[in-house]
């Protein structure tokens, strides 16, 4: 990659992955036909959506459409072989919840990303539950589960993740009874806000989430609105690069999920949300543009769920930002796709940036400009890769980096848009 100009146009981008994912589970399991447009066509949801057309249900793709049709709570039929899920930790451990309901024996297999990620934390909630599920060894994929039964639990959570409560409150819906879940952090909301648009009963009360069970959810129709994760890059890229301006049309701004929006106005970057609309989820059109100076910021361990998955691009604006940035409670990052902490140290370094890591707080002071590398690596992760890729434009000198292909986890198209936006 060579550095780059100012970025400028107008873009709509592809839609939210972990709302897509939820939608393709709420319809499969709701009671007549779902609706969906803009639901994200990458790696990871076709894994979701291939799993429960697996199981029976009925999954048409027209266009950006793409229809489902559902039939109940406890309609799904049992796969005739293992389901495999390639990476998508999202797909593995909501669908965990999902099959807790299931009057059927199903294995869930991963790829060699998603086989060293932790399960243990849906493993224990789940058999609480009263459902038959066993990982390998220490808690490990592939998933088997013996469905059925469902008890009701009050789990107070002791790591902040959306996929462990999202599992919990999925089989929630097959207990007879009130499951409970209280967070330890408040995390990306999207299952509370899809599973009550398609009629479940549930309360949120601050950290508190109620959901009565055996209530059958109603099909939906509905547009998914773009993935502020994959427009963070873009964020990123306007702001460094001097002379740019940006706008983003259609993004989620779910306050849970959109932390990078305030860290970055903290920092003093020009980033503005116009036309705000919200059916069951915020959207709004953000407009980016450079000038200004970009300062650190600290950001405690309770707003890293709200920017969990632009920490690594965070990392690079904080890498060019005046001053010192510090972000505590980060331990998480080391159990994604990869570990990104020791990817992002390891590529920043190579670029010349000044971030260290000790106990899981990252401590990043802002460096002039960032040199350009021809060693970076994105270790099969798609943030990594993405984050990299606008590091590199704002170089000094040409980088490369290697296996670009896992961009298509969450965003096939990436390099294609930020081509049209040069
Ligand atoms: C997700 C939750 C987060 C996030 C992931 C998607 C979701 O994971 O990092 O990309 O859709 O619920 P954790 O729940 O493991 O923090």
């Amino acid at each position: 990659m060579k550095p780059s100009k100012a970025l400028s146009g107008r873009i709509i981008l592809p839609g939210d992955k972990s709302i897509s994912h939820r939608a393709v589970m709420a319809g499969s399991l709701a009671k007549g036909i779902t609706t969906v447009r803009g639901i994200l066509d990458c790696d990871d949801c076709n894994y979701t959506i291939q799993a429960f057309k697996a199981m029976g249900v009925r999954i048409a793709k027209e266009g950006d459409s793409t229809t489902i049709e559902g039939n109940g709570l406890r309609s799904l039929s049992a796969p005739d072989k293992d389901i495999g899920l390639g990476s998508s930790g999202t797909s593995m451990r909501l669908l965990a919840g999902i099959l807790a309901g299931q009057d059927f024996k199903a294995t869930l297999t991963a790829d060699k990303y998603l086989s060293v990620r932790p399960m243990k934390r849906v493993i224990e909630p789940l058999s609480m539950m009263g459902v038959d599920i066993k990982g390998a060894a220490g808690g490990y994929p592939p998933l088997r589960i013996k469905g059925g039964s469902v008890k009701p639990i009050h789990y107070k959570m002791p790591i902040s993740s959306a996929q462990v409560k999202s599992a919990i409150l999925f089989a929630g819906l097959y207990a007879d009874g009130i499951t409970m879940v209280e967070e330890a952090s408040k995390t990306r909301d999207h299952t509370e806000r899809m599973l009550k648009y398609f009629g479940a009963r549930i309360d949120v009360d601050g950290t508190k989430i109620s959901l009565k069970g055996n209530t059958e959810l109603s099909a939906r129709s509905f547009e998914i609105p773009g993935d502020i994760s994959s427009a963070s890059f873009f964020m990123a890229g306007a702001i460094l690069l001097k002379g740019s301006k940006i706008r983003i049309e259609k993004v989620g701004v779910n306050p849970t999920r959109a932390g990078i929006l305030d860290i970055l106005a903290r920092m003093g970057a020009r980033v503005k949300v116009a036309n705000k609309s919200d059916l069951f989820e915020p959207v709004g059109d953000i407009e980016v543009e450079s000038g200004g100076i970009l300062r650190g910021v600290s950001i405690d361990e309770d707003m890293v769920p709200a920017v969990i998955d632009e920490l690594p691009i965070l990392f690079v604006l904080a890498s060019l930002a005046k001053g010192r940035t510090v972000i505590k409670g980060a331990g998480e990052l080391k159990v994604k796709e990869t570990d990104r902490i020791k990817s992002m140290v390891g590529n920043l370094s190579l670029m010349g940036a000044a971030i260290r890591e000790e106990k899981d707080v990252i401590v990043i002071d802002g460096v002039d400009v960032l040199k350009g590398s021809g060693s970076l690596k994105s270790y099969g992760d798609h943030r990594t890769c993405m984050a990299m890729a606008i590091a590199a434009l704002t170089a000094e000198g040409e980088s490369r980096i290697d296996d670009i292909e896992c961009v298509s986890k969450s965003f096939p198209g990436f390099f294609a848009v930020l081509e049209g936006l040069k």
